[in-house]
């Protein structure tokens, strides 16, 4: 069977193909436009899709590698359909990084790509794109899971898509430092059942030292749903609710996106791609988020609309934005009584 998806026809006969993450994939490609590299690593290219789509649509000269001889086989057929010649290898995607640098790494496996991140770090020289769709592992739902993977705790927060990319971040980052190298977000979002994160990176032994001022921990009360920033080596106290701390971390305490690169994408986008791109520009870039239904339940507020509430605290002179990933959560600098006393002014 043949499916069209962007300017690519594509054969997925016996490899995986997800047609939910078209809209990732179209997004993909405007980001790729505007990147300032040729070479493009599909390291999980499966049929190839994102790499001919990257050669077609961003003019990029793709590589794909996939570890299964089926796919490799797809990929050839593919590339022949859409009149493209490109090198495809069939190996395990941490040894071929291993061997050889590439400009542009993709990793986009099924589930985790904390298993690739070592040999990605090791090998990418300007960008790396990663994906991943373990977000129960990210995100506080399967803590366990998190620790092992990604060496990080977490506990489900009222925000879980904000702690599940910043613990993807988090993690991406310190598996860069070692190889002198600081990841820097150029966008990111969290959608349906996966994150994306891509990176620019850069080598410098003082910038990827550096880079730790932006790591850190969050310190959330389960009881009232304070969060606290708390840098690395420094301590929690008690909420100031009574309740004890839960520490979640380490995680990316720094921006999630690079605001000029994102308007770049932005200015080329149309449709659905262009609300959803405006979403992630209008965030304020701050760590601690809440969920206004879960602050409201707590003291049994109605609920206004997110909108307002964070018209109201700029006024008092805090940060505050919408959310791309949550209509009912806002990010802001305040503290979480002052939501409340905003949501409760609302109830009078
Ligand atoms: C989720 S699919 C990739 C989907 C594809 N990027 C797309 O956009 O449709 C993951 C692919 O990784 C391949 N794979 C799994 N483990 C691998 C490894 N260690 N090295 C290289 N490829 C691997 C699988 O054969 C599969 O085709
Ligand atoms: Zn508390």
């Amino acid at each position: 069977m043949e499916i069209r998806e962007g300017g690519a026809r594509i054969s997925v006969d016996g490899v995986f193909y997800n047609p939910m993450m078209r809209f990732c994939r179209d997004l993909d490609m405007l980001v790729f436009a505007a990147m300032d590299s040729k070479e493009y690593f599909d390291a999980l290219a499966a049929s190839g899709v994102r790499g001919i789509r990257a050669a077609l649509e961003a003019g990029k000269v793709a590589i794909f590698n996939d570890i299964s001889p089926k796919a490799v086989k797809v990929i050839e057929e593919n590339l022949r359909r859409n009149g493209l010649s490109a090198e495809i290898i069939n190996g395990d995607a941490a040894a071929v990084m291993r061997q050889r640098s590439f400009e542009h790494i993709d990793i986009d496996p099924f589930g985790s790509p904390a298993q690739f991140m070592d040999s990605a770090c090791f090998s990418a020289r300007k960008y790396l794109s990663i994906t991943a769709t373990d977000t129960a592992a990210l995100c506080g739902s399967a803590t366990n899971s998190g620790l092992k993977k990604y060496g990080a705790f977490a506990v489900k927060t009222d925000v879980y898509h904000e702690v599940g990319l910043r613990m993807l971040i988090g993690f991406a980052v310190r598996e860069a430092t070692k190889y002198e190298k600081a990841l820097f977000p150029l966008i990111s979002w969290a959608r349906e059942h996966y994150y994306r994160v891509h990176f620019k990176v850069r080598r410098s032994t003082s910038i990827s030292a550096k880079i730790y001022e932006k790591m850190g921990h969050l310190a959330y009360c389960g009881a009232c749903l304070r969060k606290k920033v708390i840098g690395v080596g420094e301590g929690a106290e008690r909420c100031k609710c009574g309740e004890k701390f839960r520490v979640i971390g380490p995680i990316w305490l720094g921006e999630l996106k690079d605001r000029g690169f994102v308007e770049r994408v932005a200015e080329m986008a149309e449709g659905k791609l262009k609300k959803f791109l405006n979403k992630i520009l209008i965030e304020a870039d701050i760590s601690t988020a809440y969920s206004l239904p879960a602050l409201a339940k707590i003291h049994t507020l109605t609920l206004p609309p997110a909108e307002s509430v964070v018209g109201e605290l700029k006024k008092l002179g805090y940060e505050a934005s919408r959310t791309h990933y949550c209509g009912f959560c806002i990010k802001t600098d305040a503290d979480r009584d002052e939501i409340v006393k905003i949501l409760e002014v609302n109830r009078a």
